[in-house]
């Protein structure tokens, strides 16, 4: 949605292939970070005025290693914040906007497949209430997400994949309770990771690391409340306000990335060519890097017919890329318990936490990767 917003305000005309409905997309629960550069980028569009009512500035967040919690001051440190404000939100407002524009949307487009993505008029073709329908254009932009067909558009003896499963998931539970904290408390403990976040005075969102493939029904809320309660600050427990989850759900932790990101008319963005895991919520600021650098180059292919942005752009997104995977990563690595860790593993992980408690360097690497980097 953001990369058609983008072409209609360049002049290219552009059509949006949703599999789902727009009341599934806008039901999702998403995570809640927002970019410096992402808010900006909103902002800019004219979309940032219920973000800038409804969201919540960060100047920093909480770590807690064992309960002893420490805080990374972005704001003082790289004079650069971060957003409140959930990437469902986000998604309402770039369909509210489009919608409300006329632009061409079509949802529940049901067996999408791609075809003559090599070949000089590529088109995709689709079902919509039984209807067959076929859309033929210049280039395509696979935004479908990890689980969409565009990907597989790249033969495999030209894609190369990276990958890291993590051994463990997260709970998540929405819950209509005052955050614990007025800042996000990232925790490390040997029972597990914990992550106090939000979306409004009103509305709290935490997780903790469970098994891969626990089931969230199995859980009672009592007992996702007093797990995290064993994970996070004495202060935060005992002044949490716990109340009946009106969501629970269990989400995988994956690395991967899948190059190139180009293959003929074809051009990946998003979670279509990289997943980070949750830690440090770069998925979507990310997919909107991408997005941005494709709209930048298809503006210069209609401007002045010139392709080379366009030829770059799986180079210049995957430098991105690789470094949200690498901070994602590390943040997940830093903050998780690895059952099957060694006793070197586990003082390496308390040196880290350590290190960045003490170091501003430490502090000023994150804050600048957790506001996010330039695009
Ligand atoms: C949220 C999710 C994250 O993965 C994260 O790092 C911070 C916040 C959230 O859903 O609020």
């Amino acid at each position: 949605m953001l990369l058609s917003h983008l072409l209609w305000r360049a002049g290219i005309e552009n059509v949006v292939i949703e599999q789902r409905s727009r009341e599934y997309v806008e039901a999702r629960v998403r995570a809640g970070v927002i970019e410096q550069g992402t808010s900006d980028l909103l902002r800019s569009l004219g979309l940032g005025s219920r973000m800038d009512r409804e969201g919540f500035v960060h100047e920093g967040v909480t770590i807690s290693n064992n309960r002893s919690p420490f805080r990374v001051d972005f704001k003082h440190l790289v004079d650069r914040v971060v957003m409140v404000y959930g990437q469902t939100e986000i998604q309402k407002d770039l369909y509210d906007s489009g919608v409300g524009a006329g632009w061409p949307i079509v949802f529940e487009a049901e067996d999408v497949q791609l075809h003559a993505v090599t070949e000089g008029q590529p088109f995709v073709s689709y079902n919509v209430g039984g209807e067959a329908a076929t859309i033929e254009a210049d280039y395509l932009a696979g935004c479908d997400g990890f689980h969409g067909v565009s990907r597989h558009a790249i033969p495999s003896d030209v894609k190369r994949e990276y990958e890291r499963l993590y051994p463990f998931g997260w709970m998540g539970v929405l819950s209509e309770t005052p955050p614990v904290s007025h800042e996000l408390i990232y925790s490390r403990h040997p029972r597990g990771f914990a992550l106090c976040s939000m979306r409004n005075p009103m509305l709290s969102r935490y997780y903790i690391q469970c098994v891969a493939d626990t089931d969230a029904a199995s859980w009672t809320d009592q007992q996702f409340w007093d797990e995290l309660r064993r994970r996070i600050p004495d202060e935060a427990a005992s002044s949490m306000v716990i109340g009946p989850s009106i969501e629970k759900s269990v989400t995988p932790l994956r690395s991967y990335v899948a190059e190139p990101m180009q293959w003929g008319n074809l051009y990946l963005a998003g979670d279509a060519a990289h997943i980070v895991p949750p830690t440090g919520a770069k998925g979507l600021n990310l997919a909107f890097s991408d997005v941005y650098y494709l709209a930048e180059a298809l503006s210069q292919r209609y401007s002045n017919g010139s392709t080379t942005a366009l030829e770059d752009y799986g180079a210049k997104a995957l430098r991105r890329v690789w470094k949200a995977v690498r901070f994602s990563w590390w943040m997940t690595t830093m903050l998780h318990t690895f059952h099957d860790a060694g006793d070197f593993e586990h003082r390496m992980q308390e040196t880290e936490l350590d290190y960045l408690a003490g170091s501003v360097a430490a502090q000023t690497a994150m804050a600048e990767n957790y506001t996010g980097l330039p695009f």
